[in-house]
């Protein structure tokens, strides 16, 4: 994708050895997302029974893994433990956001899900958007990434970090125990990263949020990855360059990893789509695979996607980005249900990768089908609106990942973050 070329030079950092090369960033241009197209590969099954939720008294949505410091996925005296947003399911669906509490649940099997409590004893902010959580074997505790949101104008989204819980396990379950620090990782300068000012000057969306953890696969140096716009200073809804999303890194510059930088993006979307949401990468054979999920909404005039989890591979960190399957498009919706799940998160399996995700709105469609449009939805009896609703993990899905191409080949039982052989059953469309 474009050109990568000379250095920045961006060199300081503390506490590794080999800094990362920070080059010019790669865009998702728009002739690539021309190329997106919906194919038995990329279109996950119909779900066609609601999944029993892992919880009585919440919705559940954003969901991630404790994982350790190279990516892997914790298995601590047999238990594994995921974070879920979480809020009444009292609200309506679309009150939610607001409301969101990250809360931790545990398995011994990766689907029955037993809940915890709270991931934080006083976090930041009026409430808690996605993340991710890397647990130190060594130090024993816990890094919780989130995004701390209130609605306070500079307070808006700000990465953070809370460290200091421990995990105590015993033959029935999982407790997350200790005081936590929390400490505000970052917010946006204004040259690489969007204000709050300038995306309301801009009537755009604002994002700052969704930290994602991972260590460098060859430097060992610690970053993050986050959601974030490009100024472009256009303030013309009809002019792509207001679609400005990128996908924002930066890097720990003390040991504590309360310290960080931002560095360039490592992608850009400038013209092409406004929100490149909750990015992560998976390492295999070498290779740098950049995954995010977007809105069908959020696409600039002229391109059309689905909602779906996107894709990208590159040699390094600041690319070239190729997009997989050509446009990028890696798991969209049926046509007949393109709102059934959102969210996905990728993570290595096997040979492939697995995408866990969680139900949306099912029965909504376009209008012009005679359905209820994603619109529509917030002006329909709270009873209707929840019945709608799935709020609660969908069916994982499994991946082949071959170079540039990936394809779905299996539906796993609800949930599923370490399937086990013999546990997926086939998916409608390979039977
Ligand atoms: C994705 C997302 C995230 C955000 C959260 C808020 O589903 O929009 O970007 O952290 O949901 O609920």
């Amino acid at each position: 994708a474009g050109v990568g070329v000379a250095a920045l030079g961006l060199s300081s950092v503390s506490g590794s050895a080999a800094a990362v090369d920070t080059r010019d960033t790669d865009q998702w241009t728009r002739a690539e997302a021309e190329q997106i197209a919906l194919t038995d590969e990329t279109t996950a099954p119909l779900i066609t029974e609601n999944s029993e939720s892992i919880s009585d008294d919440y919705w559940i949505w954003d969901t991630w893994p404790l994982r350790n410091r190279d990516g892997s996925i914790v298995k601590i005296d047999g238990w594994q433990i995921v974070f879920s947003l979480t809020a009444s399911n009292d609200l309506v669906p679309g009150a939610r956001h607001n409301e969101a509490t990250i809360r931790y649940f545990y398995s011994r099997n990766g689907h029955d899900w037993h809940e915890g409590g709270k991931a934080f004893d006083a976090p930041l902010g009026h409430h808690q958007w996605a993340g991710s959580a890397m647990y130190d074997q060594n130090e024993e505790q816990i890094y919780h990434f989130y995004t701390a949101v209130s609605s306070h104008p500079e307070f808006r989204q700000k990465p953070a970090l809370g460290k200091g819980a421990s995990i105590e396990t015993g033959p029935k379950g999982v407790e997350l125990v200790g005081e936590q620090e929390h400490v505000i990782m970052g917010t946006p300068d204004g040259e690489m990263y969007q204000t709050y000012e300038q995306s309301i000057e801009q009537g755009i969306v604002y994002a700052f949020r969704d930290p994602w953890y991972f260590e460098h696969p060859e430097t060992g140096e610690d970053l993050v990855v986050f959601e974030a716009n490009t100024p472009t200073g256009s303030r013309d809804p009809t002019n792509p360059e207001s679609f400005n999303g990128n996908i924002g890194v930066m890097r720990a510059t003390n040991d504590e990893l309360t310290k960080w930088e931002l560095l360039p993006p490592v992608l850009e979307a400038v013209g092409t789509n406004q929100q490149l949401e909750r990015p992560h990468y998976v390492f295999k054979d070498g290779k740098w695979y950049l995954f995010t999920i977007s809105h069908q909404f959020t696409f600039a005039p002229g391109l059309s996607g689905p909602d779906a989890l996107y894709g990208f591979v590159a040699d390094s960190m600041y690319g070239d980005y190729e997009p997989l399957n050509e446009g990028g498009l890696v798991i969209s919706n049926p046509e007949e249900a393109p709102f059934q799940a959102y969210s996905w998160l990728a993570m290595p399996h096997g040979d492939g990768i697995v995408a866990e995700s969680f139900e949306n709105f099912r029965g909504l469609d376009d209008t012009s089908r005679g359905a209820i449009s994603l619109d529509e939805v917030g002006y329909l009896p709270p009873e209707e609106q929840k019945e709608l609703f799935g709020g609660t993990l969908a069916p994982s899905l499994k991946l082949e990942l071959d170079g540039t191409e990936t394809r779905i080949v299996a539906e796993l039982k609800d949930g599923h973050f370490l399937p086990s052989v013999g546990s997926s059953r086939p998916s409608n469309r390979s039977r």
